[in-house]
């Protein structure tokens, strides 16, 4: 068995709820990364700090108070625009989540823009929040939806997507790294193919954000979409990043306060970005939570990660590729080596979540189920699986004790069935 090399420099500490014992009598073994990820001590005493010290709604009151929280939510904001490698913070909106940073483009931009007969591309690997959204704003505006299939090794068919995108593709929104597959598509490529038909590209980097460095401005895009409680962040904070040109001319999803610059009776005007787009007071707990998550992150280093988790999925792959019965979906570390580090996975005459349900009875903490990719599970004829996910916080031993676990379950249901 080999040893895994390049360890992220972290404090297991930093993590109480990964070294605590919950329900269990072992440690609890947490392996549901890409559905939401532990928080580490410095976010929680962040958030813990603002209250204590300096709660205060933001960019409104002349005191002390807003304006130390203003400052802190504007950094914030500012931390969020360097790590994506934005323009300028005026392009980087908060929302709740990843979603609701989709839902603002399809309504804010999508309504605005699209017309009959024009076609919005997506792939069958789409997380729900990624089809909905377009389906609703596909009823309303007469559009077509389109969806790019996956080839033999379970990554984005690159032949399709060139035949499927057309003078009529308005918009191609795809993820980064897919929560179920685990593939990671070529966004630059398939932006520099999109802008060849004028189509803008719209990037759900949900998977992507907290593995990998994400820089907009290269990739081309248009607009990302990404959740701060998959980047050790806490939830209800999310942010959509957009070129500043194309927020200037789109109308705002939401109406109310801190988003205008002035009411009358009948019409308002708007604030200047980025707070057009932010109606109400926002999250700002979190988003000062979610700062510190990223200066955690940095601090150890994405480039590290990277490498960390690649490893740790080679091996979960060998290890699970031993196990008779078992088929995994999604292409190998061999051939995507930029694939997440996650495994979803079936065994024919199981179901995935009686799989998930006896590995929680012995402290292990999988998924199961469609992981919101209902039309993916659809097209390959799947009613559900069991996914593992991992990030830099998972070690080796985790993996074994997963392995052994996981192999017993198995044992326990071919015998029971
Ligand atoms: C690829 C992908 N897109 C979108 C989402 C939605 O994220 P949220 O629920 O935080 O909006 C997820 C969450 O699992 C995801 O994995």
């Amino acid at each position: 068995m080999r040893t895994i090399q390049n360890l992220p420099k972290i404090n297991q500490k930093d993590f109480p709820l990964l070294e605590n014992n919950f329900k269990n009598e072992n440690k609890i073994i947490y392996l549901d990364h890409a559905a939401t990820t532990q928080k580490p001590i410095q976010v929680l005493a962040k958030i813990d700090e603002y209250y204590k010290n300096f709660n205060a709604n933001v960019h409104r009151g002349a005191h002390q108070l807003s304006a130390k929280a203003t400052e802190e939510f504007e950094n914030a904001r500012s931390l969020i625009g360097k790590y994506v490698n934005a323009n300028s913070t005026k392009e980087i909106i908060f929302t709740r989540n990843a979603t609701e940073a989709i839902n603002l483009v399809a309504r804010s931009w999508g309504e605005f823009t699209l017309k009959e007969n024009d076609e919005i591309l997506l792939s069958i690997m789409e997380h729900h929040s990624n089809i909905v959204p377009w389906q609703m704003v596909a009823a309303k505006n007469k559009c077509k939806l389109k969806f790019v299939g996956i080839d033999q090794d379970g990554r984005l068919d690159f032949d399709d997507l060139k035949l499927k995108l057309t003078k009529k593709t308005k918009l191609v929104s795809l993820l980064h790294i897919s929560n179920t597959l685990g593939c990671c598509n070529p966004i630059k490529e398939i932006t520099k193919l999109a802008k060849q038909y004028g189509a803008f590209v719209l990037l759900d980097a949900c998977q992507s954000l907290a593995h990998q460095k994400m820089d907009v401005l290269d990739l081309g895009i248009d607009f990302l979409a990404g959740s701060g409680h998959k980047l050790c962040g806490p939830t209800g904070i999310g942010f959509l990043w957009s070129r500043e040109e194309i927020l200037e001319k789109i109308p705002p999803f939401f109406g109310g306060g801190e988003m205008i610059q002035d009411v009358y009776q009948e019409t308002s005007t708007w604030a200047e970005l980025p707070h057009k787009f932010e109606a109400g007071t926002p999250a700002i707990a979190e988003a000062i939570g979610l700062a510190e998550a990223i200066k955690y992150i940095n601090n150890i280093g994405l480039d590290n990660i990277k490498e960390y988790e690649k490893e740790i999925t080679e091996y979960l792959f060998e290890q699970l590729s031993q196990i008779e019965g078992i088929e995994i979906i999604g292409p190998s570390p061999k051939i995507d080596p930029n694939r997440a580090s996650l495994a979803t996975f079936y065994i024919k005459g199981i179901h995935s979540n009686d799989i998930a349900e006896i590995l929680d009875s012995k402290g292990v903490c999988i998924r199961s189920g469609h992981h919101c990719c209902q039309p993916l599970h659809r097209h390959l004829r799947i009613n559900s699986t069991a996914r593992v996910s991992m990030n830099f916080t998972t070690n080796q031993e985790e993996i074994n004790t997963f392995i052994e676990k996981l192999k017993e379950t198995i044992s326990f249901l071919n015998i029971n069935s």
